[in-house]
């Protein structure tokens, strides 16, 4: 490691470390009001929800009397989620067994969802993954890559293309801290080739893009009544971060935030729908904020339409 990088790793981790962890949550808790979460009537589908987070964010939604769509890859941890939601007597939620990692897997999600004839009040596109091992998916595309977001992206414009989120719809995003360290690039976005591949890199990179990814669709489909946000939840302690960050876990295990600290500001985000200034923010703890933390990251060649075509050039082919 060169000097140069570990100034920036201790600037970076001297800068966050208290407000990510459980530390920055609890202090900012003492100077929120409690806010209801009635969901009722609303049918919520929430990407990643067998496990972490978006589990957390599942179960938030069932406790406030939502109809869930839980999307995964693993049977047996969505029929725990089943099993663990019915068991406190929440309502159980529906599963979609699917591999977000897989465009054909994710329009088959989308087939079935468009199906259902079920209008879709809230999408939390919370998916994703940092691989610290290249991984190529049949498809011939960087697994990462697909999962964070370019099935987003499918997702989310097919939905909407369908009319399956109706006005007064809403979108959440969940992004990471980790955008904040780069610029919107898209040659980074899907790199297949082993030497040029950096797991954390990558995971940054589609940070960035979803954030900005978000005010896009803000503009374009805010005018339709859809409300979009992109949220992070700091730092929490899940699995995915158990299995990619075993060392920044093992050092930070005992601040980590839990998952229903990280899961916060989306369920507050859907039970409050706070308005947005114009341009990029990132929600974190209940309130928006901006989305670069660097100047440099200001900086790019590239545009929310680059970044849409280099998407819509992954997706050629697939049925839209
Ligand atoms: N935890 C943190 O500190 C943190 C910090 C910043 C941002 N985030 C973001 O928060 C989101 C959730 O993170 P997390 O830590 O809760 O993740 P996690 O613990 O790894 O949970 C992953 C969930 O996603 C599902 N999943 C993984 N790959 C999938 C695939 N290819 N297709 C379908 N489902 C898949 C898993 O179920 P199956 O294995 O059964 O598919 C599981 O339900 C991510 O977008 C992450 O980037 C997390």
């Amino acid at each position: 490691m060169t000097l140069q990088q570990l100034k920036k790793i201790v600037a970076f981790y001297g800068r966050f470390t208290l407000s990510f962890t459980q530390i920055g949550f609890v202090f900012r808790r003492l100077f929120w009001s409690r806010a209801a979460t009635n969901f009722h009537g609303q049918h919520w589908v929430v990407t990643g929800a067998s496990g972490g987070l978006g589990r957390e964010m599942a179960m938030a939604a069932l406790r406030g009397g939502a109809t869930v769509t839980a999307v995964a890859r693993s049977k047996e941890k969505l029929q725990q989620l089943v099993a663990d939601a019915t068991a406190v007597g929440l309502a159980a939620p529906q599963i979609e067994q699917c591999d977000v990692a897989l465009v054909a897997d994710t329009q088959l999600l989308l087939e079935r969802l468009v199906a259902s004839n079920q209008k879709i009040d809230v999408l939390v596109n919370n998916v994703g993954v940092l691989n610290d091992d290249l991984i190529i998916t049949q498809e011939g595309k960087e697994s990462s890559f697909v999962t964070n977001l370019l099935s987003h992206y499918q997702l989310t414009e097919g939905l909407l293309a369908r009319n399956v989120i109706p006005r007064g719809g809403l979108v959440i995003n969940v992004t990471s801290g980790g955008g904040y360290n780069v610029p919107l690039m898209t040659a980074p976005l899907n790199v297949v080739d082993l030497k040029k591949y950096n797991g954390v890199a990558a995971y940054g990179f589609h940070k960035r893009a979803q954030m900005v990814l978000t005010n896009f669709w803000r503009e374009k489909y805010g005018p339709m009544g859809v409300d979009f946000y992109v949220m992070h939840p700091g730092w929490a302690d899940t699995a995915g971060v158990q299995r990619s960050l075993p060392r920044f876990r093992k050092i930070l295990a005992p601040i980590l935030r839990d998952a229903h600290s990280g899961a916060d500001t989306a369920i507050w985000l859907a039970a409050t729908r706070p308005s947005q200034s114009p341009g990029e923010n990132v929600w974190f703890d209940r309130k928006a904020r901006s989305a670069h933390a660097y100047p440099h990251t200001r900086i790019s060649n590239e545009t929310a339409q680059s970044l849409v075509a280099y998407l819509d050039s992954h997706l050629q082919g697939v049925a839209r």
